[in-house]
């Protein structure tokens, strides 16, 4: 197994106001006390994304985005483009969270051309994953991911620049979690995957697992084969459960 630099990343979704900046404060003074052995990225809501990027300027904190178009700009109310989370500090932008997929409708292609715009304004893609409790129960689990891979992952992917995160869905804000052999089981076939259609870059890509991570568990989950972090919701949104979380990663 290929050595990476494991990344552990807070998906506020949509939560948190001005205020809330006292979270990252508070992560900052933990993590100036003691650097964390890994990367660590906040992606709070777009309203915030400016004021946390300014504000973790100098620190082990990367900022993020949540989602962006697939166009760098135009006629589209509501929306925010790759090239404007870059222009506001992020580094990175999740793409193709189940919450998107299920709520806004988003297909493996527009995931993906949402990645290729992601990476055209150099953020990094963090793109989501992960079967419905359905898809795992009639024991379609690696084929759903597999397709999810192949048409939402870009061609020409690189490991600097793509994370993927295997989110299983029916784990996303339910407290519940698969077995350690079911991620595993998850993990090595999304290694295998990324490796036969990217070679060397797919034996380095950082795969996440992502669903009710929690201070209690992180450490059990982090441990698991071809896991090089997590992708953290609810737990990610009080700083000292996610500095717990993040601390969970082996130095
Ligand atoms: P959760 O969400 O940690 O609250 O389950 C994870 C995610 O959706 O990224």
């Amino acid at each position: 197994m290929v050595a990476v630099t494991p990344i552990v990343i807070g998906n506020w979704k949509m939560n948190g106001l001005q205020a809330a900046v006292s979270e990252l404060e508070a992560l900052e003074t933990a993590f100036k006390a003691q650097a964390p052995a890994c990367e660590v990225m906040l992606c709070p809501p777009a309203t915030l994304i400016a004021a946390f990027a300014g504000r973790a300027q100098g620190t082990p904190v990367l900022i993020g985005g949540q989602d962006c178009h697939f166009n760098v700009s135009g006629a589209h109310t509501g929306d925010i483009s790759a090239q404007m989370l870059a222009d506001a500090g992020a580094k990175a932008v999740i793409v193709g969270h189940s919450e998107r997929r299920t709520d806004h409708e988003e297909t493996d292609d527009t995931v993906r051309v949402k990645a290729e715009a992601a990476l055209a304004c150099a953020l990094t893609a963090i793109i989501c994953v992960g079967e419905t409790e359905a898809q795992r129960d009639a024991e379609a689990t690696l084929d759903v991911l597999t397709a999810q891979l192949t048409d939402s992952v870009p061609d020409g992917a690189a490991a600097a620049t793509v994370i993927v995160a295997y989110e299983p869905v029916w784990a996303i804000g339910t407290g519940r979690t698969p077995t350690t052999s079911q991620i595993a089981e998850a993990h090595g076939h999304i290694r295998r995957v990324l490796t036969d259609r990217f070679g060397s870059e797919g034996e380095k890509m950082r795969l996440l697992y992502g669903g009710s991570v929690k201070p209690g568990n992180a450490a059990e989950i982090f441990a698991v084969p071809h896991v090089n972090g997590g992708l953290i919701g609810g737990a990610s949104l009080k700083a000292t459960d996610f500095e717990v979380i993040v601390r969970a990663i082996p130095a």
